[in-house]
């Protein structure tokens, strides 16, 4: 696959930017703005450029899906020959909904409640990815209760510095971070969940942020979490099979930032664990998902408020709150080719809050109301991200399959906002 050619996804033809063989404006007609466009094509490149360069590895794609947990997008996934990466019983409903079997299920996160452990167990998932010592005593707990043993994989915080491209925020294996066992007791969390009815420790697992450009990075913490699993394995503690190489591969938002750099991630995995005799796992979201995606907006006014030009358009941060959570760059485009010339705006949405921003001081062609304009590389962390604030109803989402397209979530309506309030409240006493 050429470096950097797509040849899926959102391509201007005539000017008008299309999503593979469907143009977006149409889409727009008929759905209304804001949506969201995702492109099953896309998504499969993206897939397909991961799994060619991991050919020859042990390794194992799980979709991390908190990236983008349409029910469609997983099934594209799913269909791929992904695994699932969840990280909360409803994402396990999801994909259990999708198609997936709880053997293609690996179940993570910080803080798992004892409902969602057993209903981890319930399914029978691949394996528990156990991030403190207190989840593995619970968990061992509940394990005992059904009478089962369940596979376990400890996350590991393998203590690095933050190394991802981007805020602070999409940083996770760095000393301090809430996530994963330190690594100097993991031989000790290991010994004892060895030691554990109910449980079988299987793997070890980490995970060192998103939008990691540094394949030395990835070396250096997979150095750190290979030595663990040597330690582990002198220690006379011999089940373990799979190691969880997690971190997120970068997908540039802007022109000047690096892309993934798939080739050099595999050498460091094979350097690093080509001997360990384990299977491996990788668990990316947002490169399966990011550019296979737009958000669709349209522009509602302009206005001046010296020494600010603002476009005003119908999606905000509730729809897409990436830019002011992260000052996360979106590239936005009109949809139709302009020849505008061009000038520095502020694209802000319609909620009421000064933060709320979809690109701030940005060059753009001097379009007017009505305007459609698609925000790009949206697949990831956009509608997920969503919320209902000011009672704004959450977007649509529409897939693409070459040249057809369906709804894969409707707008929500107003009553659906309020369907789960009760303006008589049913009175209990104390
Ligand atoms: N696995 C674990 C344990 C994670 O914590 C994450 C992301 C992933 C996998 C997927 O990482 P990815 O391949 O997508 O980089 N909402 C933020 C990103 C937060 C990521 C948190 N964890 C954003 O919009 O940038």
């Amino acid at each position: 696959m050429g470096e950097g050619v797509l040849t899926t996804g959102f391509q201007r033809r005539n000017g008008e930017l299309r999503c593979d063989d469907v143009s977006l404006r149409s889409i727009a007609a008929a759905v209304g703005t804001p949506s969201y466009v995702y492109s099953a094509a896309a998504v499969r490149d993206a897939y397909g450029r991961l799994e060619t360069a991991l050919a020859g590895l042990p390794a194992h794609i799980h979709y991390a899906m908190k990236a983008n947990s349409n029910l469609a997008v997983l099934r594209v996934l799913r269909a791929c020959g992904a695994g699932v990466d969840v990280v909360s019983s409803g994402e396990l409903h999801r994909a259990l909904l999708a198609g997936f079997s709880g053997s293609q299920i690996v179940f993570a996160g910080v803080g798992k409640t004892r409902a969602e452990l057993e209903h981890a167990l319930h399914v029978g998932v691949q394996c528990v990815n156990v991030e403190s010592e207190a989840e593995l005593e619970l968990l061992s707990h509940v394990a005992i209760a059904r009478g089962a043993i369940v596979p376990v994989s400890l996350r590991i915080n393998p203590g690095v510095a933050n190394v991802t491209a981007g805020h602070a925020y999409i940083a996770t294996g760095e000393a301090g971070s809430k996530f994963g066992i330190p690594l100097a007791r993991g031989l000790k969390a290991a010994a004892r969940a060895d030691a554990l009815p109910g449980i079988e420790l299987v793997g070890l697992d980490m995970h060192i942020g998103s939008q990691i450009a540094d394949v030395e990075a990835f070396a250096d913490a997979q150095r750190r979490l290979r030595g663990l699993l040597d330690g582990v394995r002198a220690a006379g503690i011999t089940t373990i099979r799979s190691v969880d190489v997690g971190g997120g591969f970068p997908v540039a938002y802007h022109d000047a930032e690096p892309t993934a750099d798939l080739d050099g991630f595999a050498r460091v995995l094979r350097d690093t664990f080509g001997d360990a005799d384990v299977a491996l796992i990788v668990e990316p979201g947002r490169f399966l998902v990011a550019e296979a995606g737009v958000l669709l907006t349209e522009v509602l006014y302009r206005k001046e408020s010296a020494p600010k030009h603002f476009m005003v358009v119908d999606a905000g941060m509730n729809d897409l709150l990436r830019p002011s959570h992260y000052a996360a760059y979106h590239e936005i485009e009109p949809v139709f080719e302009s020849a505008a010339p061009l000038q520095v705006v502020d694209v802000v949405g319609p909620v009421c809050e000064s933060g709320d921003f979809l690109a701030l001081n940005r060059s753009m062609p001097d379009v007017g109301a009505g305007t459609l304009l698609a925000v790009r590389n949206a697949g990831a962390y956009g509608y997920v991200m969503s919320s209902t604030y000011n009672s704004r109803p959450r977007p649509a989402e529409v897939l693409v399959e070459g040249d057809r397209w369906a709804i894969v979530a409707l707008r929500e309506s107003q009553d659906d906002m309020v369907r789960l309030e009760r303006i008589a409240p049913d009175w209990r006493s104390a």
